[in-house]
């Protein structure tokens, strides 16, 4: 009796110490957020890989040059990007920590989640052949979790992470790779063909990361990302590549459909996805109503668009950054990843389907879908 208390109060002590600084400073809708994916939700993984070309780092300025002490830290984009405001909507300060900058020591000490997502990745293994592939951010996860449930034990290990987010935000490189290769061989057939095994492929990554345990998975889909300023030069009259806005609609769609599969065959398996696409065209539509002046140009970089050349700490920048919604040549400014955070966080069935992120963090769990398979 006397150990079975003594047991009981340990790992009370345990939990509690691992859980205070939550519960002393904030209250948060989810224990802890993990994330996955590309350079829309890195914010940091890259600067550790020794090879990384610079256009999939942002750890240079004028990176960074809005975020607190004007610190690049390998985010793309001028300040935060879209998961520090979703986990600022939680309650969290900020996205949680990039997993290669955890000391050894360090990794079973963020409890409130980890980042794995980098840069120039993709669905596919061979989409940014230097970038952390969604496969092995998999891995890593799933070494990060068996440190968790020496810590913790089984049964708790396997509460916190039925609770947490797992926010995914990928696809678009696939995309721009299939694109890029095939120019304009692209035929109909061909894209749905290509779109179609993309989709099973993420439904397989996304099946083998709920085996290890999460229940509540966030997607971002796509951008038309077509209308990107780099995408936009190729296009003499520099409107948006429509054929590769076809692509992102189709991919957004397939994917959906991905989800509902596995939503209906995983016990347990919750979803919020993220319609960026009807996020981007109305912002594109409706600029005034969230004070965007500039949607064209990116503000940092140079030549058509300010697009031709990349950001740079040589490269010219505007000082008006809350009016424009590109950054750099591919990605949104704070401001821009602000608003589509905010619409996939609490936005209508427009902007989130079938629930939004945060009816999916509120919702409550049934004990009984929480075991690990694995
Ligand atoms: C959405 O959440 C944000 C952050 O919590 C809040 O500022 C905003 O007012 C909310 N919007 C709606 C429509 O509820
Ligand atoms: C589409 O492209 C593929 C591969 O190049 C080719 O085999 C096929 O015949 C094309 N289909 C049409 C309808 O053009």
């Amino acid at each position: 009796m006397t150990f079975f208390y003594l047991f009981r109060a340990t790992i009370f002590l345990l939990l509690s110490s691992f859980f205070s600084r939550l519960s002393a400073e904030r209250i948060t809708s989810v224990p802890a957020i993990f994330v996955f994916g590309d350079s829309s939700a890195d914010v940091g993984n890259n600067n550790y890989i020794p090879s990384a070309p610079v256009d999939i780092r942002g750890n240079y300025p004028h990176y960074g040059i809005d975020f607190p002490s004007q610190v690049p830290t390998g985010r793309f984009s001028n300040g935060y990007i879209g998961v520090d405001y979703l986990a600022k909507a939680m309650g969290f300060e900020q996205s949680p920590q990039p997993y290669l900058s955890l000391a050894k020591e360090e990794e079973d000490g963020v409890l409130q989640g980890v980042n794995f997502a980098s840069g120039g990745s993709g669905i596919l293994d061979s989409t940014g052949s230097v970038s952390i592939s969604l496969k092995t951010q998999i891995e890593y996860f799933e070494k990060f979790r068996s440190i968790l449930i020496r810590k913790l034990g089984e049964r708790a290990a396997s509460l916190h992470l039925a609770k947490s987010l797992f926010f995914v935000g990928t696809g678009g490189n696939d995309l721009i790779a299939y694109y890029t290769e095939f120019g304009p061989r692209i035929n109909e057939t061909m894209t749905r063909l290509f779109i179609s095994s993309l989709g099973l492929k993420f439904e397989q990554h996304l099946k083998k990361l709920y085996g290890l345990g999460p229940r509540k998975f966030g997607l971002y889909g796509q951008t038309p990302i077509g209308c990107a300023p780099a995408l936009k030069i190729w296009n003499p009259s520099r409107g948006c590549m429509e054929d590769l806005n076809a692509c992102s609609l189709l991919f957004n769609r397939v994917v959906r459909s991905r989800l509902d599969h596995l939503s209906s065959t995983l016990p347990g398996f919750k979803y919020s996805h993220a319609n960026l696409y009807n996020s981007v065209v109305f912002l594109l539509e409706n600029p005034d109503v969230y004070g965007f002046r500039q949607l064209e140009s990116s503000c940092c970089g140079s030549g058509v668009l300010n697009a031709e050349e990349g950001c740079s700490p040589h490269s010219p920048y505007c000082h008006n950054r809350e009016e424009y919604y590109f950054w750099d040549k591919y990605h949104p400014t704070q401001r821009g990843h602000e608003v589509l955070a905010m619409n996939a966080y609490n936005g209508s069935k427009v902007y989130a389907a079938p629930i939004n992120i945060k009816q999916l963090v509120e919702s409550g769990m049934e004990e009984r879908n929480m075991h690990f398979s694995a």
